[in-house]
């Protein structure tokens, strides 16, 4: 068995913001299932949304974020993420993240070039060209390796929470450990703390079509669940409205930064259609565009739509883009000179595991921060570029709440994981024939717009890859792929009975059988637990 003080599960924002936090105070393993910049993080290319130029306010951010979520967020949570951003984002510079800067005129130096992205009033996205998630995991990693009392588990595939109740001890169920499979070894170890951090990001890879790449199997949200933790909202999944549409592309996102720079949604006959649909028109919130693209490649028949900012100067879009500008001419499209196509892709989870904003669960010792997490700030809809924002804030937060190691008195013998032994040869088949049709099945009935009968008939099919997935899981040696199908099979559980749940349309949950709408559910959230 390993010890330490802090387990931090994931190695993306805010997984690292809080282990650098926490480092002063004890030993720190992170755990993390591929190499160690592999994250949601790493891919981000908007960037962060802060309050930092004088047109700009915390009331006007505030509201914005407000009004994208439908009448969910908690108001108190919104405040502390959205007034604590510029203190964090100080710190994220003075650890070497470089933000893009623009000249003044004249000889007045320089200043942040701040992005705009839909659903914001102020242009006030910090970003690194659209490369800022890269520039992010750089800064954080590099600072991490300075940190000796710091020690990095890539590979290592976090598979359950161990707790006191599972264990069959009386009492609070507290959090001890988590079991962890070595990829390399096939062994599964024993890691246990007084702290566990969940910071194991979103779970796009339950939809067939997503941005997000392939770690993000809401891990976390199924270890948490399993453990008896309450997840909620899990009904809004943010569909982004501009994924690449090219049949060599995985998941290539193009920035929403794009339309904030003048970039304009057209069908493929060159009609400009999000003019009926809402007055900020191809920069309104994520929700009603996904939706307005949805219904359009519907009416047309056509299989994706057109994004077009040809109409900026080349030099500038090469300049503000080039990672979509370069991304885009491999495949063959040169965004100067033509429009690009487009498609929405399930991109974030709003939901996840209840938290305060300090990052605590329902289970003393469990901490969950970022995409994991639930605690109030996206309600029924995200605003672009506040999920970086919320992960900084609330690994510090959570950093400077959690119990220190003076609480090793709550160590408790652990035993080792008991594991099936057998090999299956024909394990590989049908696990990926389970992945492809658990993610078909919620891309085809829950989706951007649902039916009740439509998630009635996607429960009744979860249900049964599950039994499935259940048998195989106690019988067989463990794997990444399937304890990965065990968590997106029970994520798509979860998404499903959240969407039941609601007898309404709000933000990003769209039903047609009850299309608007309704005010007893407005402060609401669907809460699950085991
Ligand atoms: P992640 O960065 O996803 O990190 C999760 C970590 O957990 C990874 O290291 C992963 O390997 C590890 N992990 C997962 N499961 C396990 C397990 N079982 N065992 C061990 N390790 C595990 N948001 C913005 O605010 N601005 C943007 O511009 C922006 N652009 C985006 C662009 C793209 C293409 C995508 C996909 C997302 C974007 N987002 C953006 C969303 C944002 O990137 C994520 O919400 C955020 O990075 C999540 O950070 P995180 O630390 O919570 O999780
Ligand atoms: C983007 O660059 O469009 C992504 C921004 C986000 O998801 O917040």
């Amino acid at each position: 068995m390993r010890e330490f003080d802090f387990l931090v599960l994931g190695s993306g924002i805010a997984g690292l913001s809080f282990a650098l936090q926490v480092a002063s105070r004890g030993r720190v393993a992170i755990i993390t299932k591929k190499d160690r910049a592999e994250s949601n993080t790493n891919y981000a290319q908007g960037g962060i949304a802060s309050v930092t130029s004088k047109e700009d306010s915390f009331k006007l951010h505030v509201a914005d974020t407000l009004v994208a979520g439908a009448g969910l967020c908690k108001e108190s949570v919104v405040h502390t993420i959205i007034e604590e951003g510029p203190a964090r984002i100080a710190e994220l510079i003075e650890m070497g993240m470089k933000f893009s800067l623009r000249d003044l005129p004249g000889d007045g130096g320089q200043e942040l070039d701040l992005g705009k992205e839909g659903g914001h009033s102020k242009r006030r996205i910090l970003h690194a060209k659209d490369i800022t998630g890269r520039d992010i995991e750089r800064a954080l990693l590099a600072a991490v390796a300075e940190r000796p009392q710091i020690e990095i588990f890539e590979n290592h595939f976090a598979i359950d929470l161990i707790t006191s109740q599972k264990l069959g001890y009386v009492g609070e169920n507290r959090c001890l450990g988590v079991y962890v499979l070595d990829k390399a070894s096939g062994n599964v170890e024993t890691f246990a703390a007084p702290v566990t951090l969940l910071a194991t990001g979103g779970c796009g890879k339950v939809y067939l079509y997503t941005t997000n790449p392939d770690i993000a199997t809401g891990d976390g949200v199924a270890m948490a669940y399993r453990a008896g933790a309450s997840v909620a909202n899990m009904e809004f999944i943010q569909f982004h409205p501009t994924c690449l549409y090219h049949p060599r592309a995985k998941s290539f996102l193009i920035s929403e930064a794009v339309r904030g720079e003048g970039g304009v949604l057209k069908s493929i006959t060159g009609r400009e259609f999000m003019d009926g649909h809402h007055p900020m028109k191809s920069l309104a919130p994520r929700d009603i565009v996904a939706r307005a693209i949805d219904g359009e490649m519907k009416k047309s028949g056509a299989d994706y739509v057109h994004l077009d900012i040809t109409h900026r100067p080349a030099r500038f879009i090469m300049e503000r883009f080039p990672n979509i500008y370069q991304t885009c001419l491999g495949y063959g499209i040169d965004i100067t000179k033509e429009p690009i196509p487009v498609v929405p892709a399930a991109h974030y989870q709003c939901g996840g595991v209840v938290t305060n904003v300090d990052g605590e669960t329902g289970i003393p010792g469990l901490y969950a921060v970022g995409e994991v997490s639930c605690t109030g700030l996206h309600g029924a809809n995200r605003l672009a570029s506040n999920s970086l924002l919320e992960a900084l804030v609330c690994g510090h937060r959570a950093a400077d709440k959690c119990v220190p190691p003076a609480s090793r008195s709550v160590r408790m013998p652990i035993p080792p994981w008991h594991a099936g032994n057998a090999h299956n040869a024909d394990e590989m088949v049908v696990v990926s024939h389970n992945w492809d049709e658990i993610r078909r099945t919620m891309w085809d009935y829950v989706g951007i717009v649902r039916t009740n009968k439509r998630l009635q008939r996607a429960q009744a099919r979860i249900a049964n890859l599950q039994q499935e997935i259940q048998e195989f899981y106690w019988d067989f040696l463990v794997s990444s792929d399937l304890l990965e199908l065990r968590n997106i099979a029970l994520v798509a559980e979860l998404i499903i009975q959240c969407s039941l749940r609601r007898p309404e349309s709000r933000g990003l949950n769209y039903n047609l059988d009850h299309p608007e709408p309704n005010p007893e559910w407005a402060q609401q959230d669907t809460v699950l637990s085991r």
